[in-house]
């Protein structure tokens, strides 16, 4: 049968200008690419991507006027408003340039779902538009459901009931449900609402999951949604030769030399993202749980990681020379390589979506700490559904952390973790070769996109 190609069209991608949903982006322009399609990604200039690593892209910034310091001045809620109202202008003469060009077709824009407003914009020009989803299907489940959780007198989260069981949404608790640190938290889900009412506006949603892993959220969300639904991924594993980074800060790659020099999977890999913050008196948890647990460690301390430091003074003195080689320090990691990497035993996540893909992807079992927005639901997930990881329950102790680091390390349920992680691991792999699900979902939203009339 003659393959569809997309040869002719462009596509206009946008991403929300966040490492998170930056690097599925980039990836999704990628698999695009592959199928023969031009691409072209507009950007914000406040953390724009390095064109240089897509050099087969054409990047367009808009100047959407915000600094990093008015950024940095208020908290990611308010960051990720702000950032829908600047980009509407630029966006708007971008667009209108892009369109008059009688060169190529543009076949549709594709952003990132939280990017709500791109919708009118896109509506102005007559122009489809179609969405990236960069979290799972699971959690977008529960932001759908806002409105019936809402309804139902779940929120404002109450610390009294927060186990208590979310009836319309088993398995989750009241504790598992999304909320994020901010002065607000009825914005959030206002916010919420307005973006999963966008992406039903859309022509489709692309999702960076595959149908053998979350296959009953897929179900729901084709119930709840008139329009397709692609699950395409694992993204980052669509090429063999491995993804093209798409770091906004420069990877420490020393620590991989590091990782040569331990056991198989004996080391634990620690970082919480690119967003997540923590206090001082956690990080001291975490250190000390880390050197009490035995176990060789990779720990990213991210510069701003820690709240009120710059980086790792809140450290006793020498406390690292003390562990005797046993832990390594990085600003930032080669995430992807350090997980593939035979040394590793278990990841220590703050449950982000990419995260948890890369590590079922690398059969990594994972300790869980979630932090906000969809990490819990992620987290709930790992741990309770697909058996993949531990949740550490509690405040961040150094003793629970210590016990919980011997258990997915050492102990039987250990075992068992690691037989699930291989599994969905090899159903990962399956669902991209041909006849796979993620395979065909792509080949229908290739096909969907070229019969797209704007
Ligand atoms: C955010 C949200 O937290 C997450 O829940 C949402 O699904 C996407 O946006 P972030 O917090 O950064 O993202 O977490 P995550 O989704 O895990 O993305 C982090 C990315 O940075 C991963 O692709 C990871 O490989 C990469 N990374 C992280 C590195 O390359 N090096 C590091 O040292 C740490």
């Amino acid at each position: 049968m003659e393959k569809v190609t997309g040869k002719g069209h462009r596509l206009l991608l946008m991403p929300l200008p966040f490492q998170g949903h930056i690097t599925p982006l980039l990836h999704l322009g990628d698999i695009l690419y592959s199928k023969g399609f031009s691409i072209t990604i507009i950007h914000t200039s406040f953390n724009s991507p390095d064109p240089s690593t897509h050099p087969h892209f054409t990047f367009l910034p808009i100047h959407e006027s915000l600094s990093e310091s008015e950024a940095s001045s208020i908290d990611s809620l308010h960051l990720v408003d702000l950032i829908n109202v600047r980009i509407i202008q630029p966006l708007k003469e971008c667009l209108d340039k892009l369109m008059r060009s009688k060169e190529e077709t543009v076949s549709c824009f594709i952003a990132d779902a939280v990017l709500h407003s791109t919708q009118s914009v896109c509506d102005g020009f007559k122009l489809r538009r179609l969405v990236l989803r960069t979290g799972g299907a699971t959690s977008f489940v529960v932001f759908a459901s806002i409105p019936l959780l809402r309804e139902n007198g779940y929120f404002p989260i109450q610390e009294s009931r927060l186990e208590e069981p979310v009836v319309e949404l088993p398995p989750l608790k009241v504790k598992d449900l999304p909320k994020i640190e901010t002065r607000d938290p009825e914005a959030f889900y206002e916010f919420v609402v307005q973006f999963v009412e966008e992406c039903k506006a859309s022509s489709g949603v692309i999702w960076n999951s595959f149908e053998e892993l979350e296959s009953s959220a897929l179900a729901k969300l084709r119930q709840l949604f008139s329009i397709p639904i692609y699950p395409i991924g694992p993204f980052h594993k669509h090429f063999p030769e491995g993804s093209t980074s798409s770091s906004l800060l420069t990877p420490d790659t020393s620590c991989i030399s590091w990782l040569d020099t331990q056991e198989h999977n004996s080391v634990v890999y620690v970082s919480f993202g690119s967003i997540a913050s923590i206090t001082k008196a956690e990080f001291l948890e975490i250190a000390w749980g880390l050197a009490n647990s035995m176990q060789p460690f990779l720990w990213v301390v991210r510069p701003g990681l820690i709240r009120g430091s710059e980086w790792l003074e809140p450290l006793p003195s020498r406390f690292m020379e003390n562990l005797g080689g046993r832990g390594y320090i990085v600003k930032w990691a080669p995430q992807e390589q350090v997980l593939a990497h035979v040394a590793v035993g278990a990841f220590w996540t703050h449950n982000g979506w990419n995260s948890t893909l890369e590590s079922i992807c690398e059969g990594v079992p994972m300790i869980c700490s979630p932090c906000f927005a969809d990490q819990k639901v992620n987290a709930k997930y790992v741990s309770d559904v697909w058996r993949v990881g531990v949740k550490l329950e509690n405040k961040l102790d150094r003793e629970e952390i210590e016990k919980t680091i011997r258990k997915v390390m050492v102990g039987d349920e250990g075992k068992e973790i690691k037989d699930n992680v291989l599994d969905l691991k090899e159903k990962a792999k399956i669902s991209l070769k041909e006849g796979g699900s993620s395979y065909s979902s792509l080949d229908g939203l290739v096909t969907d996109i070229l019969s797209l009339k704007s």
